[in-house]
């Protein structure tokens, strides 16, 4: 397969090496993996893997809109490879096109915002007792996971690779920090320098999104409801203040809370002509689209992939993206860069391969994935960055350990 996932395979050498590995050792023979995630090339480049480690894979988009023609068609060549989803679908056909999937009966799923996990616990409960694991990627998800677990549901394992360092600390804060820029960007062609930006919620993907836009030259202002999160944003030199407070002086609000309705009418009624709104959060909630729609006199496209939201006293307010991710579902959208998904992908495939050896025995609910495959995942990402470390002495080792340091007389 060549196409649109050549470039990533040449840009995702950790995921390369397990691909070799697990080419000798075939992990997934005999089971069927479901993947639920953002359906485009570095996507492609997961899925092509554990086909190649000997699994059926099932197929399907974690949103609707985010889904690439040119990745659909490069995996349909392949054999072992099944879809249930294609470009430009509505959510409904989105919907069902899970469904067809969960009927199939994955065993193991790799899933991005709980819609698999969720659906299969809901309306499959028949193929939820077949399925031996789980892995999911993303904040959304855990949160949901969070719901299932205390309401005491979860009938399969499932590692919350979200949670691992290898995984927030890298993706939520670099990834999506750079990708939602870089979309914002090119899809306005105007400049951050110098602007006013608004970032709503400062957890891994706010303080990656806050961090880089004024390192771009941005005027940056956070919005939280933590006060520690609050008060780190602050300490870090950004301006901290209420949404109500910052919404006149905006000139971009960017939300990334993994909350709901964080923009209402009440903001937008106080933001300037010309404000722009983007939403990096995973679901399409976090800004109250039907607001704007309601307050709007006139609704435009005066750019693809921007809608403007006309209001009766002349101020125009734009959305990107439709209010959905604005780093995956916008006109010129790629998802992440390539090197951040490479480290992802790597800890989602390792924490499923784990349900085929030494986890198979877990108990159902939400589990961390075991320090040791975080590690080795770091370690490969080093080896690749051609980056030497240190490594203890047995009497720092020791010291490590040790609580009365008086009696450490060796
Ligand atoms: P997080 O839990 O680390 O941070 C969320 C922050 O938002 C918290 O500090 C919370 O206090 C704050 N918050 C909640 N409600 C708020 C409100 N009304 N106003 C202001 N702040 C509020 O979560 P993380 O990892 O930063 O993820 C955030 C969202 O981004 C989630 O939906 C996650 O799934 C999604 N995500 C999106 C990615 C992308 O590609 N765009 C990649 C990774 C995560």
């Amino acid at each position: 397969m060549s196409g649109p996932l050549g470039w990533v395979r040449d840009h995702m050498p950790v995921l390369g090496a397990l691909a070799e590995e697990y080419r000798d050792t075939q992990p997934f023979a005999g089971h069927t993996v479901a993947v639920n995630s953002h359906l485009e090339a570095k996507t492609g480049r997961l899925i092509e893997v554990i086909a190649a480690a000997g699994a059926d894979v099932l197929v399907t988009g974690s949103e609707p809109y985010s889904t690439q023609a040119a990745v659909v068609a490069a995996l349909e060549e392949h054999e072992r490879i099944t879809l249930f989803v294609e470009a430009g679908m509505d959510e409904k056909a989105w919907a069902s096109g899970q469904h067809e999937l969960l009927a199939a009966s994955p065993d193991l799923i790799i899933d991005d915002g709980c819609e698999l996990i969720a659906k299969v616990h809901a309306d499959h409960p028949g193929v939820a007792s077949g399925v031996i694991g789980a892995a999911e990627q993303t904040t959304a998800g855990i949160t949901r996971l969070e719901a299932m677990e205390s309401d005491g549901i979860l009938q399969f394992p499932v590692f919350g690779v979200n949670d691992t360092p290898m995984k927030h600390h890298f993706d939520n804060v670099h990834g999506t920090g750079e990708s939602s820029l870089a979309n914002l960007m090119i899809t306005t062609n105007m400049m951050l320098s110098g602007a006013t930006v608004v970032v709503a919620g400062y957890g891994f993907c706010g303080r990656g999104i806050a961090r880089k836009a004024r390192g771009l030259g941005a005027q940056t202002i956070v919005t939280e409801v933590d006060p520690r999160k609050a008060l780190a944003a602050y300490m870090d030199g950004h301006r901290v203040m209420s949404l109500e407070e910052a919404a006149p002086k905006a000139e971009y609000v960017i939300t990334a809370t993994g909350n709901r309705d964080v923009v209402r009418a009440e903001h937008a009624e106080a933001m300037a002509d010309g404000a722009i709104l983007a939403n990096a959060g995973h679901f399409d909630v976090e800004i109250d689209v039907d607001a704007l729609e309601t307050a709007a006199i006139r609704v435009t496209t005066p750019r693809e992939g921007v809608r403007q939201y006309e209001m009766a006293d002349g101020r125009r307010i734009n959305l990107l993206a439709a209010g959905r991710l604005v780093n995956l579902t916008g006109p010129v959208s790629q998802g992440h860069p390539a090197e951040v998904m490479d480290t992802t992908f790597a800890m989602m495939a390792v924490a499923i391969e784990a349900f085929t050896r030494d986890s198979s025995d877990l108990s159902p609910g939400l589990h961390p994935i075991p320090d040791r495959l975080d590690k080795a995942v770091a370690e490969l990402k080093l080896d690749t960055l051609d980056v030497s470390i240190d490594s203890l002495t047995h009497r720092q080792e020791a010291y490590l350990h040790e609580w009365n340091h008086a009696d450490m007389h060796f």
